[in-house]
């Protein structure tokens, strides 16, 4: 039977990959270790729970306007306000099945076949396919020989007359790494000079450690707001991820269209999710901070450790919650008799060898790393460094 050549282009996500492969291996008995999950293992927050029963026995159990119950919307823009002191209406919010859809929807809304998205690299992976899935073409923009902080001439010189859009992420998902005041406006600054719009995903702005400051590109430049989809959620700030609540900030028209679209594509998000997630805005401040204070003391217990071991290096994370780690020294070195070709081979031998599963550095434009999440506890992060640390050890030089 026939598949489509888009359907047959995609690639699955190879995160999501790496911790089915990890569960499998553990079914089957092994005791494998997983910094794969892009997760926090915490459980929600006592206010989702409280919420979502209150919407059930209430019967709230029915469509909801596409774009999200008006509780919700008002929410977001009261977090606004009173986050970044930016104001936005209701009618500009839309509320989606996670942070993941909002991005299509809002790149489904922009993009034409063959305009151009530029993109950040290392990058998230299901931006690559999502701009792919809609005939887009990615721009890549590298930043492994800059500490992982894009150039502006770079920006600059990906920009052509097919762009459309810049794609940014800050704090970065791989890399942890945040983009400054003056690197924001920077960029502001060329989107509009280029007339583009500006994506900003800032899905883990709450996840900031020590001095590190989060940005709005709105906040900095209220002129950008025509120009500016911000992407955001509760995933992982409140660890509701499987309530799959995030939404969409845009001007008011693209807004609109990104709610007749949506209202074709899954009609509106979960009911009760939606007010679990109102519940989790409303009331759980506390418990963002305590997991995000918890989030940090395993930052430094893992990046203390990973320090210690040879031929890695690494960028210091100051958000979210993953270390994205150079592994290029250990290529050409062998294993047990195998050479290390790939960051793909390293994470096959990592696994067979020590049941410790990561992700892959070319999943995010960056071969030769692999990311590692350090969402889980402090044993399984002190046992699961120091399997990798063998690992490293019994390397030889060929
Ligand atoms: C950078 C980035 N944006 C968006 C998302 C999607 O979040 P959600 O689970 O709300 O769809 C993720 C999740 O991993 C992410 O890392």
């Amino acid at each position: 039977m026939k598949f489509s050549q888009r359907i047959l282009g995609i690639k699955p996500s190879a995160t999501l990959a790496v911790d089915a492969k990890a569960k499998e291996l553990r079914a089957q008995g092994k005791n494998v270790i997983s910094f794969g999950a892009g997760e926090p293992d915490f459980i929600s927050p006592a206010a989702t729970f409280e919420y979502a029963k209150a919407a059930m026995e209430k019967g709230q159990t029915h469509y909801t306007a596409s774009s999200g119950i008006q509780e919700l919307r008002q929410q977001i823009c009261q977090y606004y306000k009173q986050r970044f002191g930016v104001e936005y209406k209701p009618s500009q919010i839309v509320v989606s099945n996670g942070a993941k859809p909002c991005i299509y929807e809002a790149l489904a809304a922009i993009i034409d076949p063959k305009d151009e998205v530029i993109l950040i690299a290392p990058t998230w992976v299901s931006y690559i396919e999502q701009i792919q899935l809609l005939d887009g073409q990615v721009a890549i923009v590298d930043t492994q020989d800059t500490n992982y902080i894009p150039e502006l001439d770079r920006i600059e010189k990906a920009i052509n007359p097919k762009t459309v859009a810049i794609l940014l992420n800050s704090p970065s998902n791989p890399t942890g790494v945040m983009l400054s005041e003056d690197l924001i406006k920077g960029i502001a600054k060329l989107a509009i000079k280029y007339d583009l719009w500006l994506i900003w995903d800032e899905i883990y702005e709450r996840l900031t450690y020590g001095q590190a400051r989060h940005f709005n590109p709105v906040q900095l430049m209220p002129e950008l707001a025509s120009r500016t989809i911000i992407i955001n959620g509760v995933s992982k700030a409140y660890a509701m991820t499987g309530w799959r609540i995030g939404y969409s900030i845009a001007p008011p028209e693209l807004a609109a269209k990104i709610s007749d679209f949506q209202s074709h594509l899954t009609s509106n998000p979960c009911s009760i999710a939606q007010w679990a997630a109102l519940g989790a805005m409303k009331e759980s401040e506390q418990d963002v901070i305590r997991m995000r204070d918890i989030f940090m003391t395993r930052r430094d217990l893992m990046c203390g450790l990973l320090s210690k071991m040879p031929y890695i290096s690494f960028p210091r994370p100051h958000g979210a919650f993953y270390v994205f780690i150079n592994i290029k020294e250990c290529m050409g070195k062998s294993f047990k008799g195998q050479i290390i070709t790939d960051d793909q081979a390293f994470c096959n031998y990592l696994l067979e060898a020590e049941s410790v599963a990561v992700v892959p550095g070319t999943a995010f434009k960056a071969p030769g790393h692999i990311r590692v999440s350090y969402a889980c506890s402090p044993d399984l992060i002190e046992e699961g460094m120091r399997r990798l640390q063998s690992f490293l050890e019994k390397l030889v030089l060929n």
